[in-house]
C-alpha cells in the first residue's frame, strides 16, 4: 500500500455527502420491495451474500428495510438448511434462468420459490449481527429469536453435509460457491480435472466467438472485463453435472466430481460461526452440542491450510488434501477469520503493504501482481472488489491494525469516489469494471462513511 492516489482538493470533504447521496440512489434503483437486485440489467436476481452486503449498508438509512433484505432470504431456504445462492425473480422472461437449474429436482428445495441449487459465502451471520448493532436493546433480541432457527439450520447442514469427515473445514462443489467465480487457484482445478471433451473441441478449433452471441453479461461489459468463454462454458458444465445429480452432495462425492475445501468461504464460515454464538448468547440460546463441538474443530483447522513453506495459506482439495497453491486474495481471509495468530496475521499484513503484490494505488486486487494469472480488468483475476476490502478492514481492525484499516478505507472510498459505483476496479488505475451502479459497493460504502465517523 506504498503508492497512494494523490490527495486532490476536491477529495477533501465535502465531497463525502454528494457520495453517499449517490450510492443512496444507486440503492434504490435496484431495490425490488424486499429484496436489492445486485445491478439492474446484469444480475436481475437475489444473490446470498449480496443482499447480506446490502443489508450491512441498509441498517445506516432504513433498518427495517436491511431486516427485510435479509428474512427475504429465507424465502429460498430450503428444508435442509442449505441457502441457495440465487433466488430466482418470477417474472416471465427469467423462465430459462430458472430451468438452468431446476432447482424442484431436490425434495428439500421449496415450493413455489425457484432458487439455483448450490450456496455461497456464510454472510448472514455477520449481517444479522451488524443489523442488530443498529436496534435498541428490546428489538434486537426479537430480531436475533427471529433469524437464530434459520441460522442454525444453515451451518448445522454445512457441517454434516459440506464436512463429511468432520474435518472442520466445509467443502465446495462448484467456483460459484466461493463467490469469486473465476479465481485462479479453482479455475487451474477446472481446466486441468474437469473441462469436458466439448470444451476442449471448442478451444481447438477456435469456435467460442459463436457462444459469446448467447452471454447476457457481455451485452453490459466488454469480453475483457468477464469470464474467457471456455471458462463460461467450463462453469456451466460443471453446474450440469451438479444437476444430474440433484443437487446431492453424497451422490455428487460418490461420483468424484471435483470438491475444494475453499479458503476464502471456510474464513468467513468460521467469523460467522462466532457471531452464530453471540447472536445465541445474546438470546440465552443453547446452541446444540453437535454444533458447538463442530465450531470448536472449525477454529483449529486453517491451520491445515497453513504453507510453511511459502509462508501462506491455500484452499485445498477435498479428497487428496493437496493444497491448491495459487495465488488469490483468499491468502488475505484469515485475517477476517479471526481465529489465526498474531504471528501468521503480521506475515499478511506484510503482504498487504507490499506494493509487488496486495499492495497498488487502489487494493486490494484478488490476485497478487506479480501472479502470471494477474490481470487488472479481468473479474476475479486481479479488480479489487469491496466486498472483499472491508472484509479485509474488518479482520485488520480485530488484530489491531487500525492505521491500515484507516488507510484502506480511505483508498476503498476514494476509488468510488472517482470511478463511480462500480461493480470491480482496475486495481493500478482505479478504473471501473464490470456492471455500473453495483448494489454491495453502494451499500459498503455507506457503512464505511459511517463507520468512519
Ligand atoms: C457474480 C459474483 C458473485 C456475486 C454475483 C451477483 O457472480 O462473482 O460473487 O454474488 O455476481 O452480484
Amino acid at each position: 500500500m506504498s503508492e497512494k492516489p494523490k490527495e486532490s482538493e476536491e477529495s477533501d470533504e465535502p465531497a463525502a455527502p454528494d457520495l453517499l447521496e449517490q450510492v443512496t440512489t444507486v440503492l434504490k434503483q435496484n431495490d425490488r420491495g424486499n429484496y436489492t437486485v445486485p445491478s439492474e440489467n446484469l444480475y436481475p436476481h437475489q444473490w446470498l451474500w449480496d443482499s447480506c452486503f446490502i443489508a450491512i449498508g441498509l441498517r445506516w438509512l432504513d433498518v427495517d428495510r436491511a431486516q427485510a433484505e435479509l428474512t427475504s432470504l429465507l424465502r429460498g431456504q430450503w428444508s435442509n438448511g442449505m441457502l441457495p445462492n440465487m433466488i430466482f425473480s418470477d417474472a416471465p422472461q427469467y423462465r430459462r434462468d430458472r430451468g438452468v437449474w431446476r432447482s424442484w429436482l431436490n425434495a428439500n428445495s421449496p415450493d413455489g420459490v425457484a432458487t439455483s441449487g448450490i450456496t455461497q459465502p456464510p454472510m448472514l451471520a455477520e449481517a444479522v449481527w451488524q443489523v442488530g448493532q443498529r436496534l435498541n436493546a428490546a428489538e434486537r433480541k426479537a430480531w436475533y429469536k427471529q433469524m437464530l432457527p434459520s441460522l442454525v439450520a444453515y451451518h448445522t447442514w454445512l457441517y454434516t453435509d459440506r464436512d463429511p469427515h468432520q474435518e472442520g473445514l466445509v467443502l465446495q462443489l462448484h467456483p460459484w460457491e466461493t463467490g469469486l467465480d473465476n479465481t485462479p487457484p479453482w479455475m487451474a482445478e477446472l481446466h486441468e480435472h474437469v473441462m469436458p471433451v466439448w470444451v476442449r473441441a471448442i478451444r481447438a478449433t477456435h469456435t467460442d466467438g459463436i457462444v459469446n452471441l448467447f452471454r447476457r453479461d457481455l451485452h453490459y461489459s466488454p469480453p475483457g472485463q468477464r469470464f474467457s468463454t471456455l471458462e463460461v462454458l467450463s462453469l456451466y458444465d460443471a453446474q450440469r453435472r451438479l444437476r444430474r445429480k440433484a443437487y446431492d452432495t453424497d451422490k455428487i462425492l460418490r461420483h468424484g466430481l471435483f470438491s475444494i475445501q475453499d479458503l476464502t468461504y471456510n474464513c468467513i464460515f468460521i467469523r460467522a460461526n462466532t457471531h452464530l454464538q453471540e447472536i445465541a448468547k445474546a438470546v440465552r440460546h443453547e446452541l446444540p452440542a453437535e454444533l458447538l463441538a463442530s465450531i470448536q474443530k472449525s477454529e483449529q483447522a486453517l491451520e491445515k491450510l497453513w504453507d510453511e513453506y511459502a509462508k501462506t495459506y491455500w484452499s485445498r482439495d477435498f479428497v487428496t488434501h493437496r493444497l491448491l497453491k495459487v495465488p488469490s486474495v483468499a491468502t488475505l481471509l484469515p485475517l477476517y477469520a479471526g481465529t489465526i495468530s498474531k504471528e501468521r496475521a503480521a506475515v499478511l499484513v506484510r503482504l498487504l503493504e507490499d506494493d509487488k503484490k496486495f499492495g497498488p494505488a487502489y487494493p486490494v486486487p484478488s490476485v497478487p501482481l506479480d501472479s502470471p494469472n494477474f490481470d487488472p480488468d479481468r473479474y476475479w483475476q486481479g479488480p479489487s472488489w469491496m466486498n472483499i476490502n472491508w472484509l479485509i478492514i474488518d479482520g485488520l481492525k480485530r488484530y489491531g491494525y487500525h492505521d491500515h484499516a484507516a488507510a484502506l478505507t480511505e483508498t476503498s472510498l476514494e476509488m468510488v469516489r472517482r470511478n463511480g459505483v462500480a461493480e470491480y476496479f482496475d486495481p493500478v488505475t482505479g478504473e471501473p469494471l464490470g456492471a455500473h451502479n453495483f448494489s454491495w459497493t453502494a451499500a459498503l460504502v455507506v457503512d464505511m462513511l459511517h463507520q468512519k465517523q
